[in-house]
């Protein structure tokens, strides 16, 4: 049995599947990823441009670079990976998508259970009030103002050194502890807690299906390994599924 068909049988008979992406399920939708051979680590450095200090030292070389990530974002469509993933929830296999992306793309693929972990790019909040807005477009003048404070607006997204939102945290922990399968695709495994959901699965006796284009910190606990691109090795995934399930 190939891994793609092994991971095909462990979806079919899951009775509680959740989903941990990263970068690399958006990679087919021409968002760059952070790390590997192009990542945006490798031309950035990330205590430059995604840390509290950063942003408090120079908000606006911090904003220059998120508007440019938002313009990519905002231009981005969802690709057959994200779309894969939508139709594993409506066929009542996936339960939630626990995303480490910041980009919105799996609420428009259709996904109607995401947890986003380190927040969103497509919503600024005021450093200082309780405003908070989801824009549609890159704001034009940089470093936006609040309209009700006048204090700086930032990226409504999670930095290095900042807590994740309490409940996503807790809701994407609730749903692991749940969970019999976990779907880990497109993350390199390094960064935390995210990375400690997939044990949580696994030592619960659950099982852990990998989808990337390399091995990653992740790959050690994996049941299966499909090796390939999240846009192809998704749809061929429902596709098998949809055959084992009779839907
Ligand atoms: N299909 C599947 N996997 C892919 C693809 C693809 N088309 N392209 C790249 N990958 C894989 C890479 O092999 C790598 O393992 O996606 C992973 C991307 O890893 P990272 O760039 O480290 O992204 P991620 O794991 O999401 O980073 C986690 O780090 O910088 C922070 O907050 C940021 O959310 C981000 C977090
Ligand atoms: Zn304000």
């Amino acid at each position: 049995m190939s891994p793609l068909e092994e991971a095909a049988r462990i979806i079919a008979r899951s009775r509680f599947l959740v989903a941990l992406t990263g970068a690399g399920i958006s990679a087919d939708s021409g968002i760059p990823t952070f790390r590997g051979r192009d990542g945006l680590w490798s031309r950035y450095r990330p205590e430059d441009l995604a840390t509290p200090e950063a942003f408090a030292r120079n908000p606006r070389l911090v904003w220059e670079w998120y508007r440019w990530r938002m313009e990519i974002v905002f231009r981005a469509r969802p690709n057959p990976g994200h779309l894969a993933l939508a139709e594993l929830e409506r066929m009542g296999l996936l339960k939630c998508v626990i995303t480490q992306n910041v980009d919105g793309l799996h609420q428009l693929a259709g996904s109607r259970c995401v947890v986003e972990l380190h927040g969103s790019i497509r919503r600024v909040r005021c450093v200082s009030c309780s405003y908070r807005a989801e824009l549609s477009e890159p704001p034009r003048e940089i470093p936006p103002r609040c309209p009700r404070c006048g204090s700086l607006l930032r990226p409504d997204v999670v930095w290095f050194g900042e807590p994740i939102p309490r409940d996503a945290l807790e809701k994407a922990f609730d749903l692991c502890e749940r969970a019999d399968a976990i779907l880990v695709i497109g993350t390199s495994g390094k960064v935390m807690p995210a990375a400690m959901l997939p044990q949580i699965v696994r030592s619960r006796g659950g099982a852990v299906v990998e989808i990337n284009i390399e091995e990653s910190d992740i790959t050690p606990i994996a049941t299966v390994f499909v090796r390939g691109r999240a846009s192809e090795v998704l749809p061929k995934l429902v596709e098998l599924v949809r055959e084992l399930v009779g839907q």
